[in-house]
């Protein structure tokens, strides 16, 4: 055992492979979830921040030995959760329970002479186990968490095999939802990342924001990471005992210019330097500028942007509409499924409408309804405490962070009911004069001419689907009329374990083009090619028009 050797993590080849025979194992650690529903949103992210400190990333061999390999990493200390993952190899993700277990660990690790090449002195916590000679397969082989969500074929499967669409789209959320393991992985990536930023900003924080954090996010989704440094203003305001410091600083033009400027160093320091990253690609010209590259070992898309405050603050806010009540999470999560298995969203930036915007149109929905199942954002906002106030750049972005003060009146609408009504509510939407607005929880008039108007939740008098153009809008409402309509009929309801029905119907390719709900259910799902053609009919569509993700609004 003494002759494992732990060394920085060579670059190699990595994405997830989609591995989906476990789908009903994601349900797990939900007793832990759950413990935490009572915590504060800034508590459960401070908590997670300071496990993945604690913890590491190690490429191991596959046919591991999962007792020597404990054995082995407890001399550093104690483990207090593990587990592996593949991603074109084997990983494990093992979190002690104190920091200094990490020091006496990266302590026994080597860096690795590669021959033809110099490696650079780097320890991070991303390590290789070299396992000396070959192992015997006579122990048995650890199991593996899956990180990649089912396909539509598999989901329409799973879902066939339920009693009723209510049943449906509970599972559903379960299939797709993160895991525990996934969000461990997703900060434990923030905290490496950390590492690599604090050579240049010693007290900054990488935060996860958008879907790892708002209690929407779907296995796959990508990372969007939020480079913190206010903790540095923050201390440099604070009043000496007399003793300050002066001295010169470097200044910008602008806070954007210096956002631009720090978040190119930092990019170029994880293309250089940062264990597993790749493809760094620097988007600074963006609304709000940002970082993008592939970290391999985990498989994650990572978004790094800076001084983005605000959009922490929405994650927030979704994460608590996500937490006052389970039907807001399961519609949003068959919604999301409904609209990528028709690609009204797609991975790809563009035209299309996005998933924070469907999130949005939930949310206002639910608001809508009699009596309403979501408060309004103005409502969250009296609702606060002193300690809740909250004012970044001008806007008022205060919310109730203690949920136990929020009362809600009684609504017992089947989740069935309320995706028949989401569909024929945004069917008819007024979209050509009205805009969604869920600070009042009311539409409003449309304050400009763009084809859908929903207006940012803290920044408002920005639009979130300013991207979104005329032919998209109208892809989205006649699918929802469609859907509306193949809700009602009588068919679609007979439950049948080999065809899909129910949910799963609704996922099969849109019959506008003329063909009835019986070869509906008989067709298989569309192939990815015929998918991309419809991408792409839409594009020219709009002459090529694409606007940057993140800079949209
Ligand atoms: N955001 C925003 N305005 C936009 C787009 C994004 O304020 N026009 C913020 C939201 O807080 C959003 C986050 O940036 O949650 C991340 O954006 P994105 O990755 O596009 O959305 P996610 O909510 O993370 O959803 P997905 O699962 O598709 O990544
Ligand atoms: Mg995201």
């Amino acid at each position: 055992l003494d002759r494992f050797c732990f060394g920085l993590e060579t670059q190699t080849l990595g994405r997830f492979t989609s591995t989906t025979s476990a789908i009903k194992a994601q349900t797990e650690n939900k007793t832990a979830k759950a413990a935490k529903e009572s915590k504060t949103f800034q508590a459960i992210q401070e908590e997670r921040r300071e496990q993945a400190e604690r913890s590491v990333l190690i490429s191991c061999p596959s046919k591991i030995n999962e007792k020597k390999f404990l054995d082995y990493l407890s001399k550093h200390g104690t483990i207090n959760k593990h587990f592996f993952y593949n991603s074109y190899g084997a990983y494990a993700v093992v979190e002690f329970s104190s920091r200094e277990s990490i020091a006496s660990l990266k302590e026994s690790t080597n860096i690795p002479a590669v021959e033809h090449e110099a490696a650079v002195p780097f320890k991070s916590r991303l390590l290789s186990l070299k396992w000396p000679g070959s192992q015997s397969s006579n122990h048995p082989m650890p199991k593996f968490k899956v990180q990649s969500p089912p396909s539509i074929n598999e989901i329409s499967q799973l879902l066939s095999e339920k009693d009723s669409i209510d049943e449906q789209l509970q599972c559903l959320t379960e299939a797709l939802e993160l895991t525990e393991e996934n969000v461990s992985l997703r900060f434990l990536v923030c905290s490496l990342l950390r590492d690599i930023a604090g050579a240049y900003f010693p007290e900054c924080i990488i935060r996860p924001f958008g879907s790892t954090v708002n209690s929407f996010g779907k296995l796959g989704c990508d990372v969007d990471m939020i480079l913190d440094l206010d903790g540095i203003y923050a201390t440099s305001q604070k009043k000496g005992s007399g003793l300050s410091l002066e001295y010169q600083v470097k200044r910008g033009a602008s806070e954007r210019a210096v956002t631009q400027s720090i978040l190119s160093v930092i990019g170029k320091c994880v293309d250089q330097f940062g264990p597993g990253c790749v493809g760094v690609q620097n988007i600074l010209q963006a609304r709000c500028p940002l970082v993008r590259f592939a970290h391999q070992p985990s498989g994650f898309q990572c978004d790094l942007t800076a001084n983005n405050r605000v959009a922490m603050k929405s994650s927030e806010l979704l994460f608590l509409y996500g937490q006052l009540d389970p039907r807001a999470r399961h519609l949003v999560f068959s919604v999301r499924c409904w609209a990528r298995a028709h690609s009204i969203t797609s991975s790809i930036p563009g035209a299309w409408i996005t998933n924070f915007s469907l999130t949005v149109m939930v949310v206002f929905f639910l608001q809508q309804r009699n009596p309403p199942i979501l408060p309004t954002l103005d409502r969250l906002k009296e609702l606060a405490g002193p300690s809740d106030k909250c004012v970044i750049e001008g806007n008022d972005c205060t919310i109730v962070s203690d949920l136990s003060k929020i009362t809600l009146q009684q609504n017992t609408d089947t989740l069935e009911k309320l995706l028949q009504e989401f569909f024929e509510f945004y069917g008819n939407f007024p979209f050509n004069k009205a805009s969604v607005n869920i600070r009042k929880g009311k539409e409003q008039t449309k304050p400009e001419t763009t084809a859908l108007y929903i207006q940012n939740p803290f920044e408002t008098t920005l639009n979130i689907s300013k991207n979104v153009n005329a032919t998209q809008l109208e892809r989205f409402v006649a699918l929802c009329r469609e859907s509306a309509w193949l809700l009602q009929q009588k068919e679609i309801l007979n439950q049948s374990s080999d065809s899909p029905w129910g949910f799963a119907a609704l996922l099969l390719p849109s019959v506008t083009s003329g063909a009835g709900v019986k070869s509906r259910r008989k067709r298989k799902l569309e192939p990815a090619s015929s998918r991309i053609k419809n991408l792409l009919d839409s594009l020219k569509i709009k002459g090529g028009e694409t606007v940057a993700k993140k800079g949209s609004a």
